[in-house]
């Protein structure tokens, strides 16, 4: 067999926020295809790295209080750390912020630059004012030119759909201030993507280098004609400054999506260092150098939403700078929960380590594997059918195995398997149907290899529960059958283990010991185990028991809630009741509070672009409040008696965004929408004119 030379790649997860379950479909999918070609024996490495630039980190760092420099520090940690509880096999994890990537970008823009593949234009942008810097569109708000809904992203409008220029729509304002952006004009460099154009339609269609739903997108996107892609930004900007610009001029930075991938070589690279001199040793050009293309391979894991990234720009980088291309992308879909997407009120918006915290990763990577194909299909986490399966496959079908037929061959035989084997014809199908399997998985049709090795496990369980050891054990003269049967059964399980190695690295390594062997690789199989002493047998995997989902779920209802709320300072008091706060309160029982504790309570304006009744409570409604921040606000409140839903939909109101996060029945209550009057005669929401702007504080 001829040894493959294969480097992979999972996307670099943004260096501003947690590694939740969507993301998770991502690095399990792309960890068990290099674990099944490395035991395939090829030789593979897996390099990520975290996404550190970008204005989005700049302004969470600020909002910490801490330098971006800090702040990617920690969350990277973070990220290790999750990763390594999911058995994520990085061979090497670094950050875009090093030295290599800094090395690599400023080589790539200078050999694009020089060969004529970058230009320069003014740009006309919104600017804040206040914070002074240019507004990307997500931080711009504002009437819809087209079908004047207020509350519109930058970009396009939520309500009649229409795309747009972020300085086209009317009364804009920043969503990082409040300030009404100013037009200004700078001098931004661009990438000349339409001179790629019949290079990337070449490279598209050849090679089964993309999945054919991307190579139709990519079609669709030709047909639109490419642009030139904007790649500079201004300061203040985290990330790389651009070399070689006028020295007369402002700095300019490279925007993120310019050196993230870079990222994938500046990984890789860093291994080469830290490799270097040792048996394992790689060679950086062996498997950049534009001539190497055809002798070693490279594969990035994406997910859908970074095709454009990935199949556009990233190739005709490294082409316009004599790098060589990937040899494919491999994109998959996003992950759902019980059939919708992720929800924080509904706690299906979870957090690695949250799950991590109740349920072993394993579960989750079967469950994936179950689920993952070849194609671009968003996968569904049923956490009903994540239970039952994960219990009725690995625990019921495959552990099984080998508890029920270990305990014979230890106690009677010493461990000791049979010479010979006496089905050999079942023990042969099911050692070729590992070629199936192994296909499956380097095709990346994941769920199709789950189903085949379910198949081997009912053959194994059929066997044995025609055979019944456990009767035969009780009949005179039978103890060379016992142990014949016993050993097909152990021998059978030892298949299915090396075939579940690449998704079960844990329990398969727990197993190797119980088989009293020390490799898994999927030659090794083509071996029986004849005449071997196995060791004792202790439970593989425990079931899933409903309990433990369910405490997942309402931990991530709470966390989830609680990290995202501003700093919620008083949270270890005792949250106010789910009432409007009394006005108008009788002068002589008023116990007075003194300014600062007046300022201590914040007020914003809010947006209701959601009021729904909840199901079983009959004094709330529910809202979903733009309080100006990056995620609406779910907040409960007690007037169900006093209004419809309808009647407050679209209306601007008052939310008490820093009282403590409150866990009800129904979710958390991330706040308090104001209101005047009495619980039991009537209260009115106070309501705000228009002109008011969402986010801005009252006082
Ligand atoms: N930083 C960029 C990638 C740069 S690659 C040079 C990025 N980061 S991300 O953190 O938003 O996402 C990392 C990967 O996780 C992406 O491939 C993305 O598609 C994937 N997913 C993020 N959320 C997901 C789901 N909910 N479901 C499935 N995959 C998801 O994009
Ligand atoms: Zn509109």
């Amino acid at each position: 067999m001829k040894v493959r030379e294969i480097l992979v790649t999972s996307a670099l997860p943004y260096a501003n926020g947690y590694i939740h379950l969507g993301h998770l479909v991502e690095y399990i999918q792309t960890d068990i295809w290099v674990r099944a070609m490395k035991a395939q024996g090829h030789q593979v490495t897996y390099v990520c790295a975290d996404d550190a630039h970008g204005t989005a980190i700049m302004l969470k760092a600020q909002d910490n209080g801490i330098t971006p420099e800090e702040q990617i520090a920690t969350v990277k940690a973070s990220h290790e750390a999750d990763f390594a509880k999911f058995l994520i096999n990085f061979d090497n994890y670094h950050s875009t912020h090093s030295e290599e990537n800094k090395e690599f970008s400023e080589l790539i823009y200078r050999r694009l630059s020089s060969a004529g593949h970058i230009s320069t234009k003014d740009v006309e942008q919104l600017f804040d004012p206040e914070k002074q810097l240019f507004l990307a569109d997500r931080f711009v708000k504002g009437t819809c030119p087209e079908c004047d809904s207020p509350d519109q992203y930058g970009d396009n409008c939520e309500v009649c759909g229409t795309t747009y220029n972020a300085t086209e729509l009317k009364n804009p304002q920043s969503t990082l201030s409040g300030a009404t952006p100013v037009l200004k004009t700078s001098k931004h460099y661009f990438f000349n993507l339409p001179e790629f154009e019949q290079f990337l339609k070449d490279w598209t269609r050849s090679d089964n280098r993309l999945q054919t739903s991307v190579a139709n997108k990519l079609q669709e996107w030709f047909e639109a004609s490419l642009a030139t892609w904007d790649i500079s930004r201004d300061a203040p900007y985290f990330g790389f400054q651009i070399p070689d610009t006028p020295s007369d001029e402002p700095d300019k930075y490279f925007y993120v999506w310019l050196d993230a991938p870079v990222g994938y070589m500046a990984s890789f690279k860093n291994l080469c260092d830290k490799r270097a001199g040792t048996e394992q040793a790689l060679d950086f050009d062996h498997y950049w150098a534009q001539e190497n293309e055809h002798k070693t391979e490279v594969y990035h894991f994406i997910g859908k939403d970074i095709v454009y990234f990935h199949a556009l720009f990233w190739p005709a980088m490294l082409a316009g700078s004599e790098y060589r291309t990937p040899t494919g992308v491999f994109a998959h879909g996003f992950l759902m929960v019980n059939g919708e997407k992720m929800s924080k009120s509904r706690g299906t918006f979870i957090k690695a380590e949250t799950y991590a915290e109740h349920l072993h990763p394993e579960y989750l990577r079967y469950y994936f594997a179950s689920k993952l194909s070849d194609k671009v299909e968003d996968i569904n986490l049923d956490l009903e059918d994540f239970m039952q399966k994960v219990n009725s496959d690995l625990v019921g079908k495959v552990v099984n195995i080998a508890s029920r037929s270990a305990g014979f061959l230890v106690k009677k035989y010493d461990g000791m398997l049979s010479e010979v084997c006496v089905e050999s014809e079942l023990l042969e199908d099911i050692t070729k149907t590992g070629d199936e399997i192994a296909a499956a998985y380097e095709n990346r049709e994941f769920s199709r290899a789950m189903r085949l090795i379910m198949q081997c496990a009912d053959k194994a369980n059929e066997y044995i529960d025609a055979k019944k050891p456990w009767s035969l054990a009780k009949l005179e003269g039978t103890e060379q059958e016992v142990q014949d049967v016993c050993s097909v059964a152990i021998n059978i399980f030892r298949q299915l283990m090396v075939y579940l190695a690449p998704v079960l690295p844990e329990l398969t390594n727990n197993a190797k010991e119980f088989l009293n062997l020390d490799d898994l690789s999927f030659a090794s199989r083509n071996e029986w185990l004849l005449g071997h002493k196995i060791n004792k047998f202790k439970p593989l995997m425990q079931r899933i028991e409903e309990k433990d989902i369910e405490a997942m779920v309402e931990d991530s209802k709470a966390s989830l809630t609680q990290a995202d709320a501003p700093a919620a300072t008083e949270s270890s008091k005792p949250a106010a009741k789910d009432k409007a706060p009394a006005t108008n309160a009788d002068a002589e029982q008023t116990d007075y509070i003194g300014i600062e504790d007046f300022a201590k309570v914040e007020m914003k304006v809010a947006h209701v672009l959601e009021c729904n009744h909840v199901e079983g409570a009959d004094k709330l409604l529910q809202f979903t409040l733009d309080v100006g921040e990056d995620k609406p606000r779910n907040v409960f409140s007690g007037i169900r008696k006093f209004y419809e839903p309808e009647q407050l939909i679209n209306k601007k109101v008052i939310c008490v965004t820093n009282l403590a996060p409150r866990k009800m029945k129904f979710g958390v209550s991330e706040g308090m929408v104001l209101s005047t009057g009495e619980p039991k005669t009537g209260l009115t929401v106070v309501t705000l004119p228009d002109a008011c702007v969402v986010g801005d504080v009252l006082a």
